[in-house]
């Protein structure tokens, strides 16, 4: 058996009771050294531990095919949740593995600053840069889900220099390509874990800088009206 769980947001309190069931229950334990750390108290004593880093995620996660294929009961925990921003790890997994995997939902940061600064999903495009490959066709649609009057919850990129697109970088690429500098902007970092929040316009965010663990909110400069019944008169 081999299954991949979302562990959620960082804080162990946000792991679905399903996840925390089946760290308990596991052989072999996966993942990166940080996503680890956040479900280290569930991790049975005499289950085997695989850490890893982007360097090395594919020497390690074969590791954990064989031992998914020798029979052993395999784990490999995500961030947050495998579907937004997961994707990329998931297909290393099953790669590994000759075979599609089942995975178990966590409880995404996307989530987490939906609740904090109020927004809704239904009015909102979630994008990440946080990905392989050619980030010009997410950059593209990002301007158009800010032109279509939409919210947008964006995962910035951290890696080196010439890759990162973090927050200031967004934002000055949105300003070059016409996006109005008055778009309220949040920038949350540690959500769950540490927390600190920045909110100011599109043009103050390009000079605002954060962390690598940062996720952001561009909010639509023309947020919808209320689209249930008129409120009785009293
Ligand atoms: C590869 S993406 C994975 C996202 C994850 N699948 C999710 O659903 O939250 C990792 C990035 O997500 C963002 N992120 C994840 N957890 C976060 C948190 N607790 N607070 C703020 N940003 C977070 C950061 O930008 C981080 O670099």
């Amino acid at each position: 058996m081999i299954i991949c769980i979302g562990a959620g947001p960082g804080d162990v309190g946000y792991l679905t009771q399903r996840g925390a069931q089946l760290i308990r229950e596991a052989d072999v334990v996966a993942g990166f050294d940080a996503v680890l750390n956040v479900v280290q108290s569930l991790i049975p004593a005499d289950a085997q531990v695989i850490g890893m880093a982007y360097r090395d995620q594919v020497a390690q996660l074969d590791e954990v095919a064989r031992l998914h294929h020798a029979g052993k009961r395999c784990v490999v925990v995500f961030m947050g949740d495998i579907h937004f921003s997961g994707f990329q790890y998931l297909e290393r997994v099953e790669r590994a593995c000759g075979h599609p995997v089942e995975s178990l939902p966590g409880i995404s940061s996307a989530q987490i600053l939906a609740s904090r600064a109020k927004v809704c999903f239904d009015e909102t495009t979630f994008i990440t840069f946080h990905r392989r490959g050619d980030l010009d066709p997410f950059k593209r649609h990002l301007v158009h889900v800010l032109q279509d009057q939409r919210n947008a919850i964006v995962i910035p990129c951290p890696w080196d220099a010439a890759r990162s697109f973090m927050p200031w970088h967004i934002a000055a690429y949105l300003l070059e390509n016409g996006i109005s500098p008055d778009h309220p902007v949040e920038v949350w970092e540690n959500l769950t874990r540490g927390e600190a929040e920045w909110h100011g316009s599109l043009l103050e965010c390009a000079s605002h800088t954060c962390s690598d663990m940062s996720i952001m909110l561009i909010r639509t400069l023309a947020p919808m009206a209320s689209q249930i019944e008129a409120a009785p008169v009293p």
